[in-house]
């Protein structure tokens, strides 16, 4: 039975292929491993020449040199779906000079010619939505609709660099002498490497991409090795848009080795990270020696803080978003719930009603709102995490330990008084828990939300307009969601204080991230 979906699926693959050179089936169809679920979920493509299983090195689909792959798996079943080329320094080393090779032309195409390549870019991304949401569900495990609103998000920053591409406005700085005008030009700054994580597949490559050829910039993206084909069919796409061969490449598979290269690298000369604050600093230090401009979008330890004269149902459903977003795995989740002792009770009730809710499972079946963890590790840190916080005092109030789905599955979770000591506090969760401490006094909660090395995102339920002014003020945080449990969008600046990070993505401060700054001073005007 197995076989024939096999067959059938290989079939239709092998008639609607686009791209039939490139697509090699048993790259990703195993049949020992593969599910008949996974096997009708890949024949659900529309467009099969979308899935890849090359690294994309100048405009070509290549191989690592030393034929080696890494196996990409769906987190909910633990079937193989691919097998993707581990490719390392030597591979990384061409994609870079492929990139610094067509940077000169680029950066010279005019910003209404760049922008209508992003243009048609996005046109692709919304027209593929469903393959692209498709992929993302299978290697990342976040429920379909997520994904489809991930695909949406990430064409969103497409859309919005094409048309800032035009606006990339430098300034006349009046002269000190009238003999001598002085202007500040804005230019790419060259050879862009973006290292991105497996929660956004899609959302965070375009968000470091679409800026940086927006302005004129070429880039070597890394996706991460669990989630390479997302990345992939994105960037088949932007081919077929039009962006020029070598002015985007993939590489994956070996981290350190691909790192190293692009740190080392005097032609990369910037790096735009997504990732865990550890890995950034590394990123930061590497880029020390070449004096690289960097970006880094790192952990969170996001406080949610509810007050007494919260709007009970806004509170909910806004933590409910907040801490569930991609089963808890975002670095704006909710990681600690301050919930002010008055509300406390109510609020912890009408929490736990809205989690029971909450549908756990593989993220292709209708109606599940929770996927699984990207891999068994994660739920181990997760178990670790609640054990602590229940050795120190915690109560559980609902969920606690593994889902009987097993492997990657956690139980949606709410711990109840928890205190600032209790590691799931302290760090970053990325799992499906909330945790709730109790507070009494506004200054108390500040004073909380504050104490950690993290400033990512915060949250705020209160009715009281002068409140909202003073706690936003006082969260040492780069983003303050104010009875709202979803506030990431292209139009504003994503990014965080402290520990979480340098620069901001999205919005018109984004592009900034990708673009020098030259001041010409042309003198002598009167001789
Ligand atoms: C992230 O988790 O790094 C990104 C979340 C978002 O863009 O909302």
């Amino acid at each position: 039975m197995q076989r024939v979906a096999l067959h059938a699926a290989m079939q239709r693959v092998a008639l609607q292929g686009r791209h039939l050179l490139s697509f090699s089936p048993s790259r990703f169809l195993s049949s020992h491993h593969m599910s008949t679920d996974a096997q009708a979920a890949i024949a659900r493509l529309r467009d099969s020449g979308l899935l890849k299983s090359k690294g994309l090195v100048g405009g070509k689909w290549v191989d690592s040199y030393d034929g080696k792959t890494v196996q990409v798996q769906n987190p909910a079943t633990g079937d193989v779906i691919a097998n993707v080329p581990c490719m390392g320094k030597r591979e990384t080393d061409d994609a870079i000079s492929s990139a610094y090779n067509t940077f000169y032309s680029w950066s010279k195409r005019t910003a209404s010619e760049r922008s209508k390549c992003l243009r048609k870019w996005y046109d692709l991304i919304v027209s593929h939505k469903e393959d692209l949401a498709l992929l993302i569900t299978l290697e990342q495990g976040k429920p379909l609709k997520e994904a489809l609103g991930e695909v949406s998000y990430g064409a969103a920053f497409i859309e919005f660099f094409a048309e800032e591409a035009k606006r990339i406005y430098g300034d006349i700085i009046p002269p000190t002498s009238s003999d001598r005008r002085l202007f500040v030009l804005k230019q790419p700054v060259g050879v862009v490497g973006a290292i991105t994580p497996w929660n956004f597949p899609l959302a965070m490559i375009t968000r470091k991409v679409g800026p940086a050829l927006a302005c004129g910039c070429t880039v070597i993206v890394k996706p991460s090795e669990y989630t390479p084909l997302t990345a992939l069919a994105a960037a088949d796409l932007a081919l077929q848009a039009g962006i020029p061969p070598g002015a985007l490449n993939v590489v994956m598979g070996n981290a350190p080795d691909i790192g190293d290269s692009l740190l080392q690298s005097t032609q990369v000369r910037k790096i735009t990270f997504t990732g865990s604050t550890a890995v950034g600093k590394k990123l930061m230090a590497g880029s020390a020696n070449t004096v690289k401009k960097v970006s880094l979008e790192l952990g969170g330890n996001a406080p949610c803080i509810v007050f007494d004269d919260a709007d009970l149902d806004v509170a909910v459903k806004g933590s409910l978003a907040a801490k569930f977003r991609n089963s808890g795995q975002t670095c704006v989740c909710a990681n600690r719930i301050l919930v002010q002792e008055g509300i406390y009770d109510e609020f912890a009730n009408a929490l736990t009603k809205a989690v029971q809710n909450l549908q756990v499972g593989n993220g292709l079946v209708e109606g599940v709102v929770q996927g699984p963890l990207i891999n068994e590790a994660a739920v181990e840190k997760v178990e670790k995490f609640v054990n602590d916080a229940t050795s120190k005092g915690a109560n559980v109030i609902l969920g606690g330990k593994r889902h009987s789905l097993g492997m990657t599955f956690y139980e949606p979770t709410i711990l109840g008084n928890v205190n600032s000591e209790m590691l799931v506090s302290r760090e970053e969760v990325f799992g499906p828990v909330a945790p709730l401490l109790p507070f009494k006094t506004e200054e108390e909660a500040i004073k909380i939300a504050n104490d950690t090395n993290a400033g990512l995102a915060a949250y705020i339920f209160t009715k009281s307009i002068p409140r909202s002014w003073r706690v936003s003020e006082a969260l040492e945080y780069g983003l303050v969601g104010v009875n709202e449990g979803l506030i990431s969008t292209e139009v504003a600046p994503f990014g965080g204080a402290k520990q979480s990070g340098l620069g901001r993505e999205g919005s018109k401060y984004g592009i900034d991230e990708y673009l020098e700054l030259k001041y010409v001073c042309m003198g002598n005007l009167e001789a």
